[in-house]
């Protein structure tokens, strides 16, 4: 003989299948809790702007007697390039709308677009899925990621190594920039350079996928010392995810106005020494 159950009553069912509380408000919070998505959206609005005009304006990367290369720039690989810029050859051809540093700009630009902070910023900010917590998604269906495209946010690992050797060439950038025309010379380019640098290996190595790869699939971290200090340090940075995404838009965006302040001749590099 069999038995039917009836389905308990909605009090007692766990959370997850329990329909929304009948609340006829959109969202029961007061706070300002569309000040965060708003000051996303003017945030990176602003700074894609900026980026876009800069990338397409061909001009004003390179500082001659310094050797100061600007990141939107590294490496200059078109034919339109000028020859002391161009590190790493002149393999592309120079129309307009391929930038000079097509090499490596599409892959850093893939490695921020599915980073799990601006995920979460572009998600809530511009798709409105959900712009907060406790607030409605301003969509009627919901799918995360798992079709096409948002499928793809998976490869983010492999934009991880991309972006590490990127920042070897970042890194190779500001060693280079140690020049004048008297040989060695130091001045405030260098130093935003360099901060430039630091602070686009820390935002790297403080990557979800970097963590993962120091410290993943273990079963005994005491079995793997090195390993285990790899993944306490990056679990440090890695609280500071976010913090560190906005930092290197500041610090990449200075380094490029600043260079291209003085390639322009807008006003002079301050110099340390020579
Ligand atoms: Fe943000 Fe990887 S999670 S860069």
């Amino acid at each position: 003989m069999t038995t039917t159950k009836s389905a308990p009553p909605p009090a007692l069912r766990p959370t997850w299948t329990r329909p929304r509380a009948a609340i006829a408000a959109r969202t029961l919070r007061t706070d300002r809790w569309w000040f965060a998505p708003l000051i996303t959206v003017i945030g990176l609005t602003s700074w894609l702007a900026y980026g876009t005009v800069r990338v397409f304006m061909h001009k004003w990367y390179w500082v001659e007697q310094y050797h100061y290369l600007t990141p939107f720039y590294s490496p200059c690989v078109t034919d339109r390039c000028l020859p002391e810029a161009s590190h790493f050859g002149q393999f592309l051809p120079g129309w307009w709308f391929i930038p000079d540093a097509a090499l490596t700009l599409p892959l850093l630009l893939l490695f921020r677009l599915t980073c799990y902070y601006y995920r979460k910023a572009y998600y809530r900010s511009y798709w409105l899925s959900p712009p907060a917590c406790a607030v409605p998604d301003g969509h009627k269906t919901y799918s995360g990621e798992t079709r096409f495209p948002l499928l793809s946010q998976n490869l983010h690992r492999y934009f991880f190594y991309a972006a590490a050797i990127i920042s070897v060439i970042n890194t190779y950038d500001a060693i280079l920039a140690f020049h004048s025309p008297k040989g060695f010379g130091f001045g405030l380019g260098n130093l935003i350079l360099l901060g430039n640098v630091v602070m686009l290996w820390a935002y790297t190595i403080s990557c979800h996928s970097c963590r993962h790869i120091m410290g993943g699939r273990l079963k005994h971290f005491s079995q793997h010392p090195m390993r285990y200090r790899a993944w306490t340090f990056v679990s440090r940075l890695n609280t500071r995810h976010m913090l560190l995404a906005w930092i290197t838009l500041g610090t990449l965006a200075l380094t490029d106005f600043y260079i291209m302040a003085i390639a322009a001749g807008w006003f002079p590099d301050l110099r340390f020494i020579n």
